[in-house]
C-alpha cells in the first residue's frame, strides 16, 4: 500500500502492491461520477439522521462536508489521490479529511455495490433526457429541411438502382420516424434506469431500519428495488441503453452514408456546407464528407461499447463482482460519441443544399415510373401479372432504342399494348407518380404534409 491505510485494511497485514493499485482503481474514470456520489450520499444521510440512525449534527457534518468537496471538485480543486481506488473511496476520505471520523457514518447500512448503481442509474437518467433533446433537434432539423423542399423530387432507390421517384421531404421525414422510436425506445430504457437501489447494501439488504421510500422520494425516483442482490448485479439498463445507442448511432450511419454518397461528383445531389466538410492535405481539389464518415465510423465504436458489456456481463455469478467495474467506460463512451455525433448531425442537416433539377432529372430517368404504367394498365382492367410483362417488354424496347419511354410514339406502344390511348403518357410523368400516393404514409405531397401536421401537433402537445 502506498503510503496511507485503506478504507478496508482491517483484516490485511501486507500493503497492497502498486501495480495493484493501479490496476484495480477505477478514480481515473469514474471521477465523472461524483455530482451523482455526493447527491446520493447527501440524501442518504438525511434518511439515516431521519431514522435515528445517526444524530442531527453529525448529518449537518458530513453534509457541509459534502457539499465543501462538491464546490471543490466543481471547481477543479479537488485533488484525486492516484491510490485511492474510486470516486466513493476519494470523497469518502476527503470527507473524513475534513471533518474528522464523524465522516466514517456516511457509510452506514450502505456498501459501494449498491451505492455505484445509485450513482450509474442518477448519472445515466440524466444522459438519457440530455439525448432525447439532442435527438428531437435533430428530427427538428429533419423537418424544417423537409417544409424548405416540400416540392423537391429526389429518385428513391431500392438495391441501390433507381426505383420510384419520391419527395425528397418524405426521405428525410423517414428518418423522423427511425428516431421517434430511438426516442420511444431511449424513453421506456429511461424507466428502468429510474429504479432506486440503495438498501441492498453488498447483496443482502441491510439490518438497519433505513427508509428506503424516503431516499427515493429525495432522489425523485419512482420505484424502489425489489430484491437486494437483483439490485447490486444488475447492470441490464447499461447494455439496454448502450443497444439502444446502437441503434440510433446505425440510424444516422445510414442517413450519413447517403449524404457521402449524395454528395459526390457522381450523384451531385447535396452540397454539404464547407463549415461540415474538409479538404485534402494533398489534393486542393478535394471536400471530404469527413463529419458524415466519422459518424458512420463511430457507429462501429458504439457497437464495439455493446459487445464489451454484453460479454462482460455473460456468465458473471451473483451477485456483484469487480467485473461489473467494466462497465463504465463503455457506457461513457457511448454516451460521449452519441451526443456528439447528434449535435454535429444536427446543424449539418440544416445546412444541407440540395441540388433540386439534379434530383428531378435522375428522378425522370431509368424508368422510374414504369410501376405507374402498369398500374395504369391494371386500372384498364388487365391482370397485374401480365401489365408488369407488358411494361417489362416496353422497357427493354427503349433501352435496345435507347429511348426514353415517353419519346415513344404511340403506334410503338400498340405494339405492346393494342388499345393504348395518349392519356398512357400522364402516368410516366415523375409528379404524377409521386402526386398518386396520396395515402397515409404515402409521398404525396398532400400526404406528406399530413405527416408534418401530425409531427407538428404532436411535437406541442
Ligand atoms: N469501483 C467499483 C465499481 O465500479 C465500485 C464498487 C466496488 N465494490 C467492491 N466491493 N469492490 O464497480
Amino acid at each position: 500500500m502506498s503510503g496511507q491505510k485503506k478504507p478496508w485494511g482491517g483484516r490485511f497485514s501486507e500493503p497492497t502492491d502498486k501495480r495493484v493499485e493501479e490496476f484495480t482503481s477505477s478514480l481515473h474514470f469514474d471521477k465523472r461520477l461524483y455530482r451523482y456520489d455526493i447527491e446520493g450520499s447527501i440524501a442518504h444521510c438525511r434518511m439515516l439522521a431521519a431514522q435515528g440512525i445517526i444524530s442531527p449534527e453529525e448529518a449537518e457534518k458530513i453534509i457541509s462536508g459534502l457539499q465543501d468537496i462538491l464546490q471543490n471538485m466543481e471547481k477543479g480543486e479537488f485533488s484525486y489521490s492516484s491510490d485511492l481506488e474510486d470516486i466513493h473511496m476519494a470523497i469518502e476520505k476527503s470527507l473524513i479529511d475534513r471533518i474528522g471520523e464523524v465522516g466514517g457514518k456516511l457509510h452506514t447500512a450502505r456498501s459501494r455495490n449498491d451505492q455505484i448503481s445509485l450513482d450509474m442509474r442518477l448519472y445515466l437518467r440524466d444522459e438519457v433526457k440530455n439525448i432525447l433533446d439532442l435527438v428531437a433537434d435533430l428530427q427538428t432539423s429533419l423537418v424544417d429541411v423537409a417544409k424548405r423542399e416540400i416540392d423537391t423530387i429526389l429518385p428513391g432507390y431500392t438495391h441501390m438502382r433507381k426505383a420510384q421517384p419520391v419527395l425528397l421531404a418524405h426521405y428525410l421525414l423517414a428518418w423522423w420516424e427511425m428516431l421517434d422510436r430511438d426516442m420511444s425506445r431511449l424513453r421506456e430504457c429511461g424507466e428502468r434506469i429510474n429504479v432506486m437501489p440503495l438498501g441492498s447494501a453488498a447483496l443482502a439488504g441491510t439490518g438497519f431500519p433505513v427508509n428506503r421510500e424516503y431516499v427515493a422520494e429525495l432522489l425523485d425516483f419512482p420505484k424502489i428495488s425489489g430484491n437486494s442482490m437483483d439490485a447490486v448485479s444488475d447492470r441490464d439498463f447499461v447494455a439496454e441503453f448502450i443497444f439502444d445507442a446502437s441503434l440510433l448511432m446505425m440510424h444516422m450511419s445510414r442517413f450519413c452514408e447517403d449524404l457521402v454518397i449524395w454528395s459526390g461528383e457522381e450523384f451531385g445531389f447535396v452540397d454539404i456546407s464547407d463549415a461540415f466538410t474538409t479538404g485534402s492535405s494533398i489534393m486542393p481539389q478535394k471536400k471530404n464528407p469527413d463529419v458524415a464518415e466519422l459518424i458512420r465510423g463511430k457507429t462501429g465504436r458504439v457497437y464495439g461499447d455493446l459487445m464489451a458489456i454484453l460479454t462482460v456481463m455473460k456468465g458473471l455469478p451473483m451477485t456483484y463482482d469487480r467485473d461489473l467495474q467494466e462497465d463504465k467506460e463503455p457506457l461513457f463512451d457511448a454516451v460521449d460519441t452519441v451526443k456528439a455525433c447528434l449535435a454535429v448531425l444536427s446543424d449539418m442537416t440544416g445546412n444541407l443544399k440540395f441540388n433540386r433539377s439534379r434530383m428531378l432529372e435522375s428522378a425522370a430517368g431509368g424508368f422510374s415510373t414504369a410501376t405507374d404504367v402498369a398500374d395504369y394498365l391494371v386500372m384498364k382492367g388487365i391482370p397485374f401479372r401480365e401489365a408488369h410483362g407488358i411494361v417489362g417488354r416496353l422497357v427493354g424496347y427503349c433501352i435496345e432504342r435507347q429511348k426514353d419511354m415517353k419519346a415513344l410514339d404511340i403506334e410503338e406502344i400498340r405494339l405492346f399494348w393494342k388499345d393504348a390511348d395518349a392519356d398512357i403518357y400522364a402516368c410516366m410523368n415523375v409528379n404524377g407518380s409521386v402526386g398518386a400516393r396520396n395515402i397515409t404514409g404515402g409521398t404525396a405531397r398532400e400526404a406528406v404534409l399530413r405527416r408534418i401536421e401530425e409531427i407538428e401537433s404532436r411535437r406541442i402537445g
